[in-house]
């Protein structure tokens, strides 16, 4: 099935960003909030983070050290036996290798299904496969919209090996963004209008700078699972 290769392939490409965030020093109105419980986001404005504090969810440490060396072992013989691929400038993503797994073993399925519970209602339909993208040091993923067509309105995702800082940008308003540190072993979560209206990207690793502070990326593998449209 190439759901996959579809979803990628539909990303929606957004205009020119011009007042993406670029300068991310300016605390007054940062809209940092305090570490701690709260998910670690700064945005264009402390409404803005607000706003959006219930449709976007990162759950530091979701995952244990053990349970990030089964997701490896279940995932890095077969990523290891792909290339990255670098030179289709025009993909979403550049410098990937990518693959998507239906049947889990045990300790992995185990955490899968905590990933579902904590991100999806009950009743929600799940897209079967679930999606492994495994970046290069040097990779990035670009501002895009995940396909509205074959996927809902969640996306939950973790980051095994790597911090790295996930960009949200409002698509008819540039000017508004949020960033998200995504920790090694974390747990995000897109909702609604942030899935919808903002585009999303992770940070190639001479950006990755989170709130003044660098955030050095390494080889990072993220494992997510989106539900059905409605
Ligand atoms: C995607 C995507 C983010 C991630 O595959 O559409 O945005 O965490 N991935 O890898
Ligand atoms: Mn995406």
């Amino acid at each position: 099935m190439k759901v996959l290769l579809a979803v990628l392939k539909q990303i929606h490409k957004p205009a020119l960003c011009t007042g993406n965030p670029r300068c991310l020093s300016s605390g007054a109105t940062s809209g940092l909030l305090p570490l701690g419980d709260e998910a670690p986001m700064v945005g264009s404005s402390p409404e803005l983070v607000q706003k959006l504090r219930s449709q976007v969810e990162v759950r530091t440490d979701f995952i244990t050290e053990a349970e990030e060396a089964a997701f490896l072992r279940e995932l890095d013989p077969g990523l290891k036996k792909k290339r990255y691929e670098f030179d289709h400038w025009d993909d979403a993503i550049h410098g990937y290798r990518e693959t998507e797994r239906l049947r889990w073993g045990a300790a992995c399925e185990e955490i899968l299904n905590r990933v579902r519970s904590t991100a999806f209602p009950e009743c929600s339909q799940l897209l079967g496969p679930v999606h492994v993208i495994d970046l290069d040091k040097t990779g990035y993923i670009k501002p895009h919209i995940d396909s509205v067509k074959f996927c809902g309105s969640t996306i939950a995702g973790l980051s095994l090996l790597s911090d790295s800082i996930m960009r949200l940008v409002k698509e008819d308003t540039p000017s508004e963004w949020l960033d998200l540190l995504l920790s090694r072993r974390s747990l995000y979560i897109l909702r609604d209008q942030a899935r919808y209206k903002f585009t999303h990207e992770i940070l190639k690793n001479e950006e990755s700078v989170f709130n003044g502070q660098r955030v050095p990326r390494q080889r990072r593998i993220s494992v997510i699972c989106r539900n059905l449209p409605g």
